[in-house]
């Protein structure tokens, strides 16, 4: 059995105070402690970008962090992007331009991208690609993913 730790963190602007085994990685605790399930699990060795979350604006892979890491962070993850239910211009471009083929990547990209539109309200092409790089997508959607990061960008409403 594994020590407990107490942590206290913010998490999609909620304060949050919990106890967490030492042992866990955040994407466990995410998704089994605290039912924030849009965070996937997927090849949980840091390729895939599926568990992405972003920690004081840079965007971690939570399968490779241990819980115990956001003590005294801010941490947002895909649950916190809409608000009252209202899907963000990012989460809107990616649907308008139908960027989910499977969507399993999808929360994934939305984190990176939103991480990527918080620094940078303008970016290139280039830059999009380089900021979603380690998030793959077995589907092979990455034109449809850049035009919506792309499209949201220029609607300037990230
Ligand atoms: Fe974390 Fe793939 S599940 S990088």
């Amino acid at each position: 059995m594994s020590e407990t730790i107490h942590i206290e963190t913010t998490i999609n602007g909620r304060d949050r105070a919990f106890e967490v085994a030492a042992n866990l990685t955040l994407l466990d605790v995410l998704r089994d402690q605290l039912g924030l399930t849009g965070s996937k699990e997927c090849c949980v060795v840091g390729e895939c970008g599926a568990c992405t979350v972003i920690m004081d604006g840079i965007p971690m892979n939570s399968c490779l962090m241990l819980a115990v890491e956001i003590d005294g962070r801010d941490v947002i993850t895909v649950e916190g992007l809409a608000t009252d239910g209202h899907l963000n211009a990012l989460q809107q471009a990616f649907l308008d331009l139908s960027a989910p083929q499977c969507g399993f990547c999808i929360p994934g990209q939305l984190m990176s991208a939103h991480a990527l539109l918080q620094r940078n309200s303008d970016p290139t092409i280039d830059d999009v690609n380089e900021a979603l790089g380690g998030n793959l997508c077995r589907c092979a959607g990455y034109l449809q993913i850049t035009e919506a990061v792309m499209v949201a960008a220029k609607a300037g409403k990230e």
